[in-house]
This record gives C-alpha cells, structure tokens and sequence, in this order.
C-alpha cells in the first residue's frame, strides 16, 4: 500500500517548447517507509549453526574504521596481506590466490566459470548439498556433467575416483573436503596426484572445514580451493577465498571462449589483485570494509597457528561427541575419522520433529543451531563450532539447551 505524495509544484509548469526538464517531473508514488524510521535492532546471538559464525570482537572493531578508496595504495597493501594469509590457511605458493567478492557461492562460480568451458567433461562428487550445487553450475555452463551421487554420509574413496575418471575422462573433479550438509570429512590425500595422472583438475570446496581441518592444497596437489569468510575465520560472510595451481592458471589461459561471467573473469581479477606484474586497472568495486574484516581473521589465525586451530576444533568436537552420545544421541557419521570437526550432524531422533528442536533452542537459550539441509533435511540436526567459538563453555550451553529441548518437544508427532 502506498499513497501519492504532494505534487511537486514544479511539475505542474507548463512547458515552453524546448525546454528541457531537469527538476523532477513526476510525482513520487512510494511514500518513504514506516518501517525506515525505527533504529535497527538486532539481537545479540550464539552463532552454534553451520554459519555464519559470531564475529570476534577483534573483527568487529575494524569494520568501523574510515573507508578509503579501493585504487589507494594503502587498499593494496591489504590487499596484498589478504593474499599472503590466504597462502598460509591454504598451505600454497600459487600466485593467483585472491578474495572474491561474494559468498561461498561466488567463489564456487568463480572456479567453475573459469576453469570450464561448454563440452567439457565435469565429474562431481555429490554425497550432499554442495555437490549437487557444483553439478548445476556446471550444467548452466554447458559442461558434460557426471554425477557420482551418494547418501548423505557417504565419502569417495580413491578407488572410486578413478572408476570416475577412467570412465568419464574429465577435465575437472569437484569434491567437498566439508559436506556441512551431511558432517562428513572427506579425505584428500592421494586424490590430486590421482587426477593428473588422468589429465584432471582437482577441485576443493573446504567453505566449512578451513582452519578446522588440515588441508595442504601444495602437498595435496588440490588445483582450485576455495573457501568463505564466515565460518571457521569468524569474519561476515560476503567475501570468500580462491587460489589456482598452474594447471589451473594454464587452462585458464588457453580458454577458447570468455567466461561467461564478467564479474567473476579471473584474468580481470588477477590483475586487480596484483598477481600478475602489470599495473592494476579497476576490474569493480570490491567490498572495502569487508576485506578489513577479512585481513583481520586471517591475522588472527596465523597469530594463533594453523596446528594450534585445527588442535581446538579437533578438541571441541571431540568433547561435544562424547556429550551428544551421553544423552542418548546418535551421531549421524559413524566412523569417527569422518567426522568433520567443525560441523557435527546428530542423527534425529526418532519421533521428534527437527523444527520443534532447533525452535525450542532459540526461543529458549538464544542459541541457534539448524536441521538438515538438501538430501539431509530430516536426517539430522547441525551443531557447528567455529573458529572463536568452539569451545567446551558452548559445548556445555547447546548441551544444556538441546536436553531441555528433548524433555519439552513433543515426542511421536511424526
Ligand atoms: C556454507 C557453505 C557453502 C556456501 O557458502 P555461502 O557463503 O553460503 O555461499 C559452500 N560449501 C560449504 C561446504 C559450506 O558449508
Ligand atoms: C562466542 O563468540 C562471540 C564472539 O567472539 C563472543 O562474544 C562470545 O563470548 C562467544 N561465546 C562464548 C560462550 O565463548
């Protein structure tokens, strides 16, 4: 519902011929909101979900700080330290390391725009939600995409990669070292040297196990890995990271046909973000304020040591494993060296309904913490620990809050 406004008197002039109009010439038919006129308000909240994750105040602090201009050197200095602590989290000398603008998301499009071209072959990992998410980039693409399709909870073995690979022949491999959808930990030793023995790009999604989990994206010969800001790095989501090997960067370079997206181009990046020895040229405005955020939870996890990180995720989960199984619950992924530290699934429980759960864990203790998502909606519920917050103190409270939650939800609805 809106009403019209007074006209504005100037709009009611007649015209002389020839007259150019630049005062306003119609009148404005959306009154300014109501609703625009209260200050925002926003609860403060125990991020314990599969993110994003409660910023540290550290974080926080420098997203007030003055803006500046995104072609001042003092930006690309940043920018420069941005890419030195994507090196580090990623283990990597890769040149073409930078942060994209967008989420997660964007930075799976990123790989995906740039390393496929229309007719290339693309086996995909899908043993939850992100593969299939891969799988239809893919398809838009135009790419030949196979799908390896599991249950949620499942993981590739080696032996099954190449079954995929001698099979399909492909020019990309999509695998999720995080599937947060399902709480599995998918292993990656082996799996890079194993795609270029057949000519494959080894591409990685570790949005929700980076800083949670060892990856060595050198050691491992992973060729695209990328991750968000939001979870395990307690920065706001918006900005995500992405590094290329040089197989990457040559397929790249060796395109036939443009990316379809300008947005995402990777040659426009790349030199926006230096890592080619050319004078940058403005590629878009990139997301000043959020990359202070970012610089400062990669300073943050190089201050504490990637060990030292893994270490307290590790320990965390560890300790609400054992809390979960005390109250009488199942853990959905039931060989422990699965098990994604950063996101734990807990099998439902029978009779309950996931939605009374995670409600009565909100409205109750400010907590949040989710039901499944894609093929495991209705399998689990998710607790995520990430980053600053994955200690036994939030162990103690969702424990607290979720034993509650199973003694006042109603049983045997479903
Ligand atoms: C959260 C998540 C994403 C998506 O990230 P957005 O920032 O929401 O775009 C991708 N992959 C995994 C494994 C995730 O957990
Ligand atoms: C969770 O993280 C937020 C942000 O760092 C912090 O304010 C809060 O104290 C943490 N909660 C606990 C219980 O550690």
């Amino acid at each position: 519902m809106f009403r019209a406004l007074a006209v504005a008197s100037v709009a009611l002039r007649p015209r002389k011929a020839g007259q150019v109009w630049t005062m306003a010439s119609h009148q404005l038919l959306v009154s300014p909101p109501e609703a625009l006129r209260k200050p925002l308000s926003v609860p403060s909240r125990l991020l314990l979900g599969p993110g994003p994750s409660n910023l540290t105040p550290r974080v926080m602090a420098v997203g007030s700080l003055p803006l500046i201009g995104l072609m001042h050197k003092e930006m690309f200095q940043i920018m420069d330290d941005i890419k030195q602590g994507i090196q580090y989290v990623f283990q990597t000398q890769n040149l073409l390391t930078l942060a994209v603008s967008g989420s997660g998301h964007s930075a799976l499009e990123a790989a995906l725009f740039n390393v496929l071209e229309p007719g290339d072959s693309f086996l995909v990992g899908a043993n939850g939600v992100w593969g299939l998410r891969a799988a239809d980039i893919g398809e838009r693409i135009g790419a030949r995409v196979h799908t390896m399709l599991k249950d949620p909870g499942g993981h590739y073995t080696l032996q099954e990669v190449e079954e995929g690979l001698s099979q399909h022949k492909p020019a990309l491999l999509f695998l999720t070292h995080g599937e947060s959808s399902s709480g599995v930990l998918q292993p990656l030793d082996g799996y890079g040297e194993l795609c270029h023995r057949y000519k494959c790009l080894l591409l990685v999604d570790s949005v929700a196990s980076l800083g949670g989990a060892p990856i060595y994206m050198d050691q491992q010969e992973i060729d695209i890995l990328y991750s968000g800001s939001q979870k395990v790095l307690n920065s706001p989501p918006g900005t995500s990271i992405i590094s290329f090997s040089d197989k990457a960067q040559s397929k790249i370079y060796a395109r036939k046909t443009k990316p379809c997206s300008f947005y995402l181009d990777m040659k426009g990046l790349a030199n926006f973000w230096g890592c080619e020895d050319k004078p940058r040229i403005y590629h878009h405005t990139v997301p000043i304020i959020s990359l202070y955020s970012l610089r400062e939870s990669l300073a943050t996890i190089a201050e504490q040591g990637l060990e030292s990180s893994w270490r307290q995720h590790r320990e965390a989960a560890a300790y609400l494993h054992g809390r979960l199984q005390a109250l009488g619950l199942q853990l959905f992924v039931k060989n422990p060296a699965l098990r994604l530290p950063t996101i734990t699934t807990v099998a439902m429980p029978a009779g309950y309904d996931w939605r009374d759960i995670v409600s009565y864990v909100m409205d109750h203790f400010n907590i949040e913490i989710m039901g499944g998502l894609g093929p495991s909606v209705g399998k689990v519920l998710r607790i995520g620990l990430l980053g600053c917050n994955a200690t036994r103190e939030n162990v103690d409270r969702v424990i607290e809050a979720l034993k509650e939650a199973l003694q006042r939800c109603p049983r045997n609805k479903l």
